[in-house]
């Protein structure tokens, strides 16, 4: 089965390359390596360098292919705050015109990189799927409005789709196979590693006067490798049903304190760190069950312990 990657030069979708690979899917990915990396793109995939906004771009790449796995986005939710029109257009307008180019050749399974910013504040701990859908930054926004989209692509063009709201994504392949760092991230996990490896000075650590066990904030963080294994399971899920909405998550869940003790222990680096105010928009903690993943994909988190996600992690920013 030939399978279009869009977004799959990028770091989750270099990880869902590889495994889409791995189980012998015929593997197109087509990216404008605006974020991504192409070699990080796994040697048995074809590549094509191009944009799901480009018509042209989006024939080739839907060539013979009977299913979409869709990633391609901007993600940073400060920066959507700023510079919304950036986001409108790649994120929607991308996707729109990705879901009319499959609609005109009736290519009708989609799996969508959804995420937990759909949510916005928690109103309750842990977040199930039925949590009242309120984003507070544009870049959740654009996601939860391409999941209406899709409902609506459903009833109309009869599109059978997979909505996977992904948490804290981090963490690396086990085996060292994806080795391409982000370029100025904005995450956690990366920006640890990056003072672990002297690539940074130091990091800051945004409030420590949260309502947690040690008053930074706590996040639910799954590993990339698990994220690649539930889209293989949501392709093969919408072979059969028309339609899922799922968080991806572990139910555990760890302080940027924890996390930096433990990176900590494991690079056996100082993290040195400034404690800074909180940043705009974060909230206290965010986790969720996954048993909703469970029920409906037989899948859970196998990769996502604290030590796994940075021993993964430190073997890339190690090299
Ligand atoms: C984690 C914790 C920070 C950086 C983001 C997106 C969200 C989703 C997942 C895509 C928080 C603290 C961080 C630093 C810090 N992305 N922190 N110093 O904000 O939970 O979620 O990624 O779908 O939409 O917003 O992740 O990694 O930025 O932060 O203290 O330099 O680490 O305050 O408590 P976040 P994060």
């Amino acid at each position: 089965m030939k399978v279009l990657v869009t977004g799959g030069a990028g770091y989750i979708g270099s990880h869902t390359v590889l495994e889409l690979c791995e189980y012998g899917y015929d593997v197109v990915v087509l990216d404008d390596l605006s974020l991504g990396d192409r070699n990080a793109v796994d040697d048995r995939a074809t590549f094509i360098h191009g944009s799901t906004l480009n018509t042209a771009d989006l024939a080739k790449g839907l060539d013979g292919v009977s299913a979409v796995i869709h990633l391609a986005a901007f993600k940073a939710a400060g920066d959507s705050m700023i510079d919304p029109g950036k986001y409108t257009y790649n994120n929607i307008t991308g996707t729109l015109q990705l879901l009319d180019a499959m609609a005109e050749r009736e290519i009708n399974q989609f799996v969508f990189s959804s995420t937990a910013a759909v949510y916005g504040y928690p109103e309750y701990l842990p977040l199930d799927e039925n949590h009242p859908l309120k984003p507070i930054n544009y870049y959740g926004f654009t996601k939860l409005e391409i999941e209406r989209f899709l409902k609506w692509y459903g009833d109309l063009k009869g599109l059978k789709f997979a909505a996977l709201r992904y948490f804290n994504a981090a963490g690396y392949d086990p085996k060292v196979r994806l080795t391409s760092l982000e370029k100025n991230p904005n995450n956690l996990l990366p920006i640890v590693m990056e003072v672990a490896s002297g690539m940074r000075e130091k990091m800051q650590v945004f409030g420590n006067d949260y309502d947690t066990h040690d008053g930074t904030g706590v996040r639910d963080y799954i590993h990339v490798s698990d994220l690649a294994t539930a889209h293989v399971k949501a392709l093969k899920y919408i072979q059969d049903h028309n339609e899922l909405t799922v968080n991806l998550a572990t139910g555990e869940s760890h302080s940027v304190m924890d996390v930096i003790h433990m990176a900590e222990s494991i690079t056996g680096q100082k993290i040195v760190y400034d404690l800074v105010d909180r940043r705009v928009g974060d909230p206290a903690k965010l986790y969720a069950h996954s048993t909703f993943a469970l029920d409906a994909l037989n899948w859970k988190a196998v990769h996502s312990d604290l030590t796994s996600l940075i021993e993964t992690t430190w073997q890339v920013y190690n090299k």
